[in-house]
């Protein structure tokens, strides 16, 4: 590699570019930023944006990896590395962005077990290669090695994104899991929180996908249109993740493809939209009963929304109606795609990885110290 790390660790602005693939499998979202730190914050200007949409083939590749078959992983691992050097390169390319710093990649996600062992695949030699540059992955592990539950990493994001001066806020973000991380003002002593709430859009893309073939509602519309049957949404509400207390982490394993099966056996004998309202209003409720449960919400006037569940109509209603005393904003009404936060989120802890800057909270993943996350390879 022809860049020289020392030189780019002392560099003040970093360009990055971080690439996001979330529990959703849909694809690859890119972002460039420029990233630097301050002492006590941090200065971002996003550069560009895109996603490159995974193939069916890629999406079953994935949904095949989850059930932990060995060989696929292998394959898949190769095959999504080979994926995100091309797709990068060519986003790069077609935006005249040659002058890139080192680029950080979660990976996606085959196996999480809060606290225990995580797995991210695609391999980052080929980025490595293809671009020249560093690049940084594999986030998680260094937060479970510290004691933490390696989940949620983005609250930190959250801090350096949205934390305001004098008052408290919430954001959620509505990938395939939906997550929360409660901010204090600036100048309060609180600790910032974060935790998963439960299902996001998994079970809603789920559903869609069995009964519809689409692999999502789009705009919520057939959700806008059924009725939510309430009995069952009380009855899911006692799901042991929903009801657990903080540090907690979950995914497809535990809100995915089994929860449907175990728990809406009978859906072909609902009406579609009433199957799709009611799984809208379980991840509103369970983002409601979880930040009532488990925040100081009383103080909380805002909720910043991101993730792609801010395009499902059905679920933001429902949220409104659950958070009526609370105003509700998307992340981009701050200037922020909702699809690209967590891209953007990575590049940032990339960047913080090449400073030296820890990258978890221990108030939020349980960590016994806050340490520098990611694996670079060169
Ligand atoms: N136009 C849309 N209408 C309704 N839902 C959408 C739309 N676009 C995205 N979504 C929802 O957002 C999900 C993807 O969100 P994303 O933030 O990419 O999640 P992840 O980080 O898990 O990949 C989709 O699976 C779908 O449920
Ligand atoms: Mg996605």
């Amino acid at each position: 590699m022809s860049v020289d790390l020392n030189i780019l660790r002392k560099k003040q602005r970093l360009t990055m570019v971080g690439l996001m693939t979330g529990t959703s499998m849909d694809g690859l979202d890119i972002c460039v930023a420029e990233v630097e730190f301050g002492k006590k914050s941090a200065k971002i200007n996003v550069l560009e944006t895109g996603s490159a949409p995974y193939s069916e083939k890629m999406r079953t590749d994935v949904e095949i990896c989850l059930e932990l078959d060995e060989k696929m992983i292998v394959e898949t691992d190769d095959l999504l590395g080979r994926f995100m050097a091309n797709e990068t390169t060519r986003f790069l390319n077609r935006h005249g962005l040659n002058d890139i710093d080192a680029v950080a990649m979660h990976g996606q996600t085959v196996h999480h077990v809060s606290g225990e062992s995580t797995l991210q695949i695609g391999e980052p030699s080929f980025l490595a290669q293809a671009l020249d540059v560093p690049v940084i992955s594999d986030f998680r592990t260094a937060d479970i090695t510290a004691g933490g539950t390696g989940a949620p990493l983005i609250p930190i994001v959250d801090k350096w994104l949205f934390q305001r001066p004098e008052e408290a806020v919430v954001c959620l973000n509505l990938g395939g899991v939906a997550n929360v991380t409660y901010l204090p003002s600036k100048t309060s002593d609180e600790l910032i929180l974060g935790f998963d709430t439960g299902p996001g859009m998994a079970l809603l893309d789920e559903a869609s996908k069995a009964l519809t073939g689409n692999n999502f509602d789009e705009d919520g519309a057939m959700a806008q249109i059924g009725t939510a049957r309430e009995e069952s949404v009380e009855g899911w509400l006692s799901h042991s993740f929903i009801t657990a207390p903080p540090p907690k982490s979950t995914g497809r394993d535990e809100f995915g493809a089994n929860w449907i099966s175990e728990q809406l056996p009978d859906m072909n004998s609902w009406r579609v939209n009433d199957v799709l309202a009611t799984l809208s209003l379980f991840t509103a409720r369970s983002v409601a009963v979880n930040c009532r449960e488990f925040l100081p919400f009383e103080t909380v006037k805002q909720i910043i929304i991101s993730g792609g569940g801010v395009y499902n109509k059905s679920v933001m209603r429902q949220l409104e109606t659950e958070f009526s005393s609370v105003s509700i904003l998307t992340s981009h009404e701050l200037g922020f795609d909702p699809f690209m936060k967590e891209a953007l989120g990575f590049a940032m802890l990339g960047a913080a990885h090449l400073k030296g800057i820890p990258g978890n909270l221990p108030s939020v993943t349980g960590a016994s110290e806050a340490v520098v996350l990611g694996k670079l390879t060169v």
